[in-house]
């Protein structure tokens, strides 16, 4: 049994992990324990109660024990207003405008498999796989009861937390804040880690110390973001990829959201994951309620490295959906760097059959096809297929793909809106526009209001239209700016701070309705490039194009960094020209190619003024990753390297162990260089290993080791024999 309830003591059991909370004599929620796995010991033990000056003590102990204080104590729920001083995770303000809460515990059950969450991306197992905790609480004095869920996977290492918040009052009441995850370590010196960037340039990691202040990352740009993931990671000091012990916090939200961390007075540190509450309010009227999405959290022993692999496996086989989520990924070819907008139907044909004769699975068409749009500042919104453009109606052009082996796949950005554009002419109130206000521009563009119905009806219909005229297999669901400007004309005042949840509440409900009504559909999620790269959104887009950067060398950084977070089955990477079109550099085609087959692969450039020399290393790539795709999807990540080694090297492990694919790329080329080693992991110590580089036509041989030999001796990587020089090494049990 996964959760054990013993009077007031809850203890959750993972595999490898305790997590524990307790019901005092006062009713408060104290969280006793995240840690390596235990036994049923009640660890509230630990708590040591003082007085501490200005940590005030409730009323019902106040007048004889000053060592109670909600400032002091390691919650389960943590709310404004009570006496915690501390970031706290819950407010809400009552119907006289009080802003003061105070939970007291109800009742916690076990409920068989795991809890989902209305119209919201949730974590899914079997009934034999996963358990539920529910536990409620309740501040009868504002009429609120919270229910915590935490769905427990043992076999994964994951737990997940979220609430949903009910009005059992008579009076309105309405929500500021409602992070789904608050957890408290009584003692501690974390580091905290986070993934940051920038357009082009996402994901990169982040290393700091939690001293004594509140340290955040978060997104109020309608989006998860560039600029810092909902994925973060909190780290003993000596914490490294195969030692220590650290605690990873993935937000299954693809909208604004807040992580907070703050090492208090008495040096116990709270975090903090959910909605972004600068955004948000949510108006709850008596009977009503409201979910909060879910975080999924997990601990290691052992480094990042069993972390990571721990979210890895958590995303492949309980987030994402569908038949994609067990077969191989179509190779793809995207018509962007090779054309832009600049296109006719004969050009995508003749890219379509240089594709299939190099063996490709997938052609994709990309921005440029509907309305009149030439350039990126028109007809957004007109999702109707540009026949004068195309030469041929959306359906024989679909035809014509097939007729080549082809699979036939559409870029669409629903949630774009050009001021240029016959739906802006019809609807201009269907904008995210304040009255009277100018709004900003991106790209040129708006945003549809998806928080109505009838817009999402619209965009449901002409998605549905398209997809069915086209024959379309595959969608790439792009959005190309951050969201400001939040009004809805239909929502009344006091709920306009309701847009920015509303809205991706709107989006997730088209990605649900488009997978009904096409559950083969292959959805690629993408936000020019990475800016929705999260848990929520892989629990409808199996894949996310990684980045709008393609530079083989800024993608070591990219997918290092979203490695830790994300297994490489969802990370979209693609073979593009040179020199590079986001950074000018040059690097070699095979080097491209070996940094893509680390994610899901494909090709992004002019293949029809390739040479027939360059076309035959295309059918050769294909096919070798054909070959060890399976590794890449469903085998195990190591990161035996970082973008600041003079190589970096990854390591995918089949999950039976018998085969390895190590992969490496050289930063730079030097006179007389040292050797450089490194140490696969995940392979079974007494088998033997023929290890040979996956080079030109013949497979060199390069050594035939033991498992322990190789995991403890470590194997050296081939010089570079040119600047970004790339290999791929094999290791097979003989
Ligand atoms: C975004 C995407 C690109 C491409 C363009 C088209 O930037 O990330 O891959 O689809 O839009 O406008």
């Amino acid at each position: 049994m996964a959760i054990i309830i013993s009077s007031g003591l809850i203890t959750i059991h993972t595999d490898h992990t305790t997590y524990q909370m307790k019901a005092d004599e006062l009713s408060t929620l104290l969280h006793t324990y995240y840690g390596p796995r235990i036994d049923d010991t009640d660890m509230s033990q630990l708590i040591v109660p003082r007085d501490r000056g200005f940590s005030g003590n409730p009323y019902e102990v106040g007048m004889f024990d000053k060592t109670y204080s909600f400032d002091t104590l390691p919650l389960e729920l943590s709310a404004f207003g009570d006496g915690d001083y501390r970031i706290t995770g819950f407010h809400a303000e009552d119907h006289l405008g009080a802003r003061a809460l105070r939970f007291r515990f109800r009742e916690a059950k076990v409920l068989p498999g795991k809890y989902g969450l209305p119209g919201l991306p949730a974590v899914y197992a079997k009934e034999s796989e996963a358990e539920t905790l529910e536990v409620t609480l309740a501040d009868e004095d504002a009429g609120l009861l919270v229910r915590l869920l935490y769905g427990v996977l043992p076999d994964c290492d994951v737990i997940t937390r979220a609430l949903i918040v009910e009005n059992e009052g008579q009076n309105p009441v309405r929500l500021l804040k409602t992070a789904s995850l608050s957890l408290d370590f009584l003692y501690g010196d974390f580091d905290l880690i986070t993934f940051h960037g920038r357009h082009a340039m996402e994901r990169k990691m982040e290393r700091r110390s939690i001293a004594h202040s509140v340290h955040s990352v978060g997104s109020v740009r309608g989006m998860s973001s560039h600029h810092y993931n909902p994925f973060v990671i909190l780290a003993d000091k000596n914490t490294d990829e195969t030692h220590g012990q650290c605690f990873g916090f993935s937000f299954l939200y693809s909208g604004e959201f807040l992580f907070e961390a703050e090492k208090d007075q008495a040096d116990s540190t709270r975090v903090l994951m959910g909605i972004h509450p600068d955004d948000f309010t949510w108006d709850l009227q008596p009977g009503d309620s409201f979910a909060a999405p879910e975080v999924m959290m997990s601990m290691s022993g052992e480094g990042f490295g069993l972390l990571s692999r721990n979210f890895h496996r958590t995303i492949r086989e309980h987030v994402i959906r569908g038949p994609w989520r067990d077969r191989r990924r179509p190779v793809l070819i995207n018509n962007w760097e090779a054309t832009y907008f600049n296109f006719n139907g004969q050009k995508l044909l003749e890219i379509a059959d240089t594709a299939a004769a190099c063996g490709l699975d997938l052609f994709v068409l990309d921005d440029g096809w509907f309305g009149k749009r030439n350039l990126d500042d028109s007809s957004l919104g007109d999702w109707v297929p540009n026949e004068e453009k195309l030469g041929m109606t959306l359906k024989e052009l679909g035809e014509r793909i097939r007729e080549k082996g082809l699979m036939f796949g559409i870029w669409v950005e629903p949630e774009g809106f050009s001021t240029d554009s016959d739906l802006y002419r019809k609807h201009p109130d269907w904008a995210t526009i304040v009255p009277g206000r100018k709004p900003d521009l991106s790209r040129h563009q708006l945003i549809l209001d998806f928080t109505r119905k009838d817009v999402q009806d619209y965009i449901l219909e002409r998605l549905t239209s398209i997809i069915r005229e086209g024959g379309i297999s595959y969608i790439k669901w792009d959005l190309n700016r951050s969201i400001c400007d939040k009004y809805s004309a239909l929502l009344p005042v006091k709920r306009q701070g309701e847009f920015a949840h509303r809205y991706m509440l709107g989006v997730y409900r088209i990605l649900e309705e488009l997978l009904r009504s096409f559950p083969d559909l292959l959805i690629e999620g993408c936000c020019g490039g990475g800016g929705r790269f999260d848990a929520g959104m892989l629990y409808y887009t199996p894949q996310i194009w990684c980045s709008d950067n393609s530079d083989a060398v800024s993608r070591l950084v990219i997918q290092y960094g979203t490695s830790f977070g994300y297994p490489a089955s969802a990370m979209g990477a693609h073979v593009s020209a040179v020199p590079n079109h986001q950074t000018g550099r040059t690097t070699p085609f095979k080097t491209r190619a070996v940094t893509a087959m680390s994610g899901t692969f494909g090709y992004e450039l002019d293949i029809t003024k390739m040479s027939g020399e360059e076309r035959e290393e295309i059918r050769r790539q294909v096919g070798i990753y054909r070959e060890l795709n399976s590794l890449v999807r469903e085998g195990d990540y190591y990161r035996l390297s970082t973008p600041d080694d003079v190589c970096t090297v990854w390591e995918n492990v089949s999950p039976d162990r018998t085969e390895a694919l190590v992969s490496g790329v050289w930063h730079g080329v030097e006179a007389n260089p040292p050797v450089f080693y490194v140490k696969p992991q995940g392979l079974i110590p007494d088998r033997t290993y023929a290890v040979s580089y996956l080079d030109g036509d013949s497979d060199k041989t390069a050594a035939v080791m033991s498992g322990a030999a190789i995991m403890a001796g470590g194997l050296p990587c081939r010089m570079p024999a040119m600047e970004y020089d790339s290999f791929l090494m094999k290791l097979a049990a003989v």
